[in-house]
């Protein structure tokens, strides 16, 4: 073969190989053209998926017919000002989408220029240009594309079904969608509208929960907390999702740089790492996060279809991540995500007590159903009267308690009860089952898992007491470390052999944590000191499991790695675990202490640690409302 220049035609069918993967590619680049045209108002209509068919309509700032001779060309583009490839603005700039969809499909572009008389129109099939030519249009630009991949049967085989491709289109204008809230949005497969996005008249933060709301209900919003944060001239803002809203993969994380959707791999890395204390491994937060940074921290020229970007400092924006997301997160406090509720009402409207109203209606007024539900609300009701006959595994108060901080006494407990109002998870009115605090707040009842609830108490404060172990000595105690308390006993627990040495090997890391042992003889530690903030501590099932968890450590890595499971661990065996009764006071204590603990709303794998049930919602399950 001899070597040689390639013609014009092949170079498109080339680069749209990389440009225009599939339908879905296709769309994203002409929206992406009718944003940069600055349209305020985008129709999109794709048939069988984009396969057949899609239209991108606009009325943003259109063009002439030379210019549409132009825009077809390869590397003709009206969006980079002299050779400077560092200031790009506009979501386009390589000037390769028109000419590259246009070799490989059947493609006219008609547009026509405010104030202009008449409207042109270019066509491209399989890379032949003919026109312009005089055509009829309103204003702006209509793309259209028929037979994509026509031109390269390959390309057509690796295409997936019309619902796949459909999904992808879909996804790529959603994201853009995001990112634009002022600009009207409509998807139509042909047959159906599939998506209508008003412009949004409010401000941008406004606007983004707005078109959040429209493009995934209003649970989005609700169930995310608000990030604002600026460093060193960017600015990330957006919505960052509350851990227990987390799912089970990474499809509602939207990241986006200067307006331009990205799959970044820092960012997503630094999405997870600030999410790391708070979701299992296998969990994602949604997120829709935008970060703003000057064009030249930015290089967006990496990818072809320009979804990977490169910073200047990638550390400076990961920092910004982590920290905006976790101090959002902390800030939201004893929030959980509103399906939590929704969950623990749904549960409630099974167990008979909504729906029951029809399932009642055939068994005559006023009886019971029958069977599983029924008795689960038969349970409820016994339990609740429980204390006024005087049974066990129900705990009653009787008088309302005040809301007491920690190590108060009960004595305190008849002034206060006027503040409940002020507290976000209430005052105590009951314990279930020795596991669950039943709490009312000012504007409904929360049930919290005292287990759950006094796992993640302990891991703040622990985790926390570590990092403010500023005198670098590890002792835990410099920086006021996790405060000890002394046994009055000490205790000697004998293990099995060699689990005494991996202990004692690691009393220094142990004594950090607020746990003071020694070599005790062969086989067994004496243990001097607890962590205060366990309390009454079962010292020898601890120690045992601590052996455990260090064995499954291994060697030459630090306790610390897995704080999270030591904490675990430590609280199992303290005195707030499930199936202990708490007294008013203890319950109260517990609710003062999560509501000033970060992140108390979930357990470390986002679990909830709480249900709140708005009084509205209780209300509604009554028929009041
Ligand atoms: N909808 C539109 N309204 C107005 N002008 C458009 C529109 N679509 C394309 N153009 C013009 O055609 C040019 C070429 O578009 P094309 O998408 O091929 O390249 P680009 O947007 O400049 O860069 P990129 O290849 O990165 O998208 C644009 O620079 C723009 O001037
Ligand atoms: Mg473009």
């Amino acid at each position: 073969m001899s070597l040689r220049v390639l013609p014009e035609i092949l170079i498109n069918r080339i680069a749209a190989g990389e440009v225009v993967e599939r339908p879905g590619a296709a769309v994203k680049e002409l929206v992406e053209n009718a944003i940069d045209a600055g349209a305020t108002r985008i129709e999109i209509t794709l048939r069988d998926g984009g396969k057949s068919f899609i239209a991108v309509g606009d009325n943003g700032c259109a063009m002439s017919a030379d210019e549409l001779t132009l825009a077809v060309k390869r590397h003709a583009t009206s969006k980079l000002d002299g050779d400077d490839l560092t200031h790009i603005e506009t979501l386009g700039f390589r000037g390769e989408a028109l000419p590259s969809i246009g070799a490989v499909s059947r493609m006219t572009v008609t547009s026509r220029k405010v104030g202009c008389e008449e409207a042109f129109a270019i066509a491209v099939e399989g890379g032949r240009v003919t026109g312009p030519a005089p055509a009829a249009l309103g204003r702006g630009t209509r793309v259209e594309v028929r037979d994509l991949f026509f031109a390269t049967p390959a390309r057509l085989k690796f295409l997936k079904t019309d619902r796949t491709e459909f999904a992808h289109a879909q996804d790529a204008v959603t994201r853009l969608a995001m990112a634009h809230p002022e600009i009207g949005f409509t998807l139509s497969d042909g047959d159906r509208q599939r998506l209508n996005l008003t412009a949004a008249q409010a401000d941008l933060f406004e606007g983004r929960r707005q078109r959040l709301a429209q493009l995934f209900g209003a649970d989005f919003a609700a169930d995310a907390v608000a990030i604002d944060a600026t460093r060193e001239g960017l600015r990330l803002s957006g919505f960052a999702g509350l851990p227990t809203a987390a799912r089970r993969t990474a499809d509602r994380q939207y990241l986006f740089v200067n307006g331009r959707p990205v799959r970044d791999r820092l960012l997503v890395g630094a999405v997870r790492g600030a999410y790391a204390d708070v979701l299992a491994r296998d969990r994602h937060a949604m997120v829709a996060l935008f970060l703003e940074a000057p064009s030249a921290f930015v290089d967006v020229n990496v990818h072809p279809a320009k979804t990977e970007v490169r910073f200047r400092d990638a550390g400076l924006v990961r920092g910004l991540i982590v920290g905006a997301i976790r101090h959002g997160l902390a800030g939201a406090g004893v929030r959980t995500a509103s399906s939590v509720s929704d969950a623990a009402l749904g549960a409630f409207r099974q167990g008979g007590v909504v729906s029951g109203q029809t399932a009642w209606s055939g068994h005559g007024g006023g009886h019971l159903p029958r069977g599983h539900t029924g008795r689960g609300l038969a349970e409820a009701a016994a339990a609740f009267q429980a204390p006024l006959r005087g049974e066990s595994g129900f705990q009653g108060l009787g008088a309302p308690e005040a809301p007491v901080p920690f190590g108060d006494g009960p004595g305190q407990a008849e002034e206060g009860m006027r503040d409940v109002e002020s507290y976000p998870l209430g005052a105590a009115r009951a314990q279930l089952f020795d596991t669950y605090i039943i709490a009312e707040t000012h504007d409904g009842m929360v049930i919290v898992d005292q287990h759950a609830a006094h796992e993640r108490l302990v891991y703040e404060r622990i985790r926390s007491a570590m990092v403010t172990d500023d005198n670098g000595d590890g002792d835990g105690n410099g920086g006021g470390g996790v405060a000890r308390q002394i046994l009055l006993i000490p205790e000697v627990v004998e293990l099995e052999p060699g689990a005494a040495e991996r202990l004692t090997a690691r009393a220094d890391e142990l004594a950090a944590l607020g746990l003071l042992i020694e070599p005790f003889g062969d086989g067994a530690v004496v243990v001097r000191e607890t962590p205060a903030l366990l309390g009454e501590v079962a010292v020898e099932g601890l120690v045992k499991d601590l052996a455990d968890e260090i064995e499954t450590l291994g060697e030459g890595r630090a306790l610390s790695e897995r704080l999270e499971n030591v904490c675990a661990t430590m609280a199992c065996h303290s005195s707030v675990r499930a199936g202990r009764r708490l007294t008013g006071a203890e319950m109260n204590a517990l609710l003062r202490e999560m509501e000033a603990t970060p992140n108390a709303a979930q357990c470390g794998h986002g679990r909830p640690t709480l249900v709140h049930l708005n009084r509205t919602d209780i209300e509604k399950l009554f028929g009041r409302r």
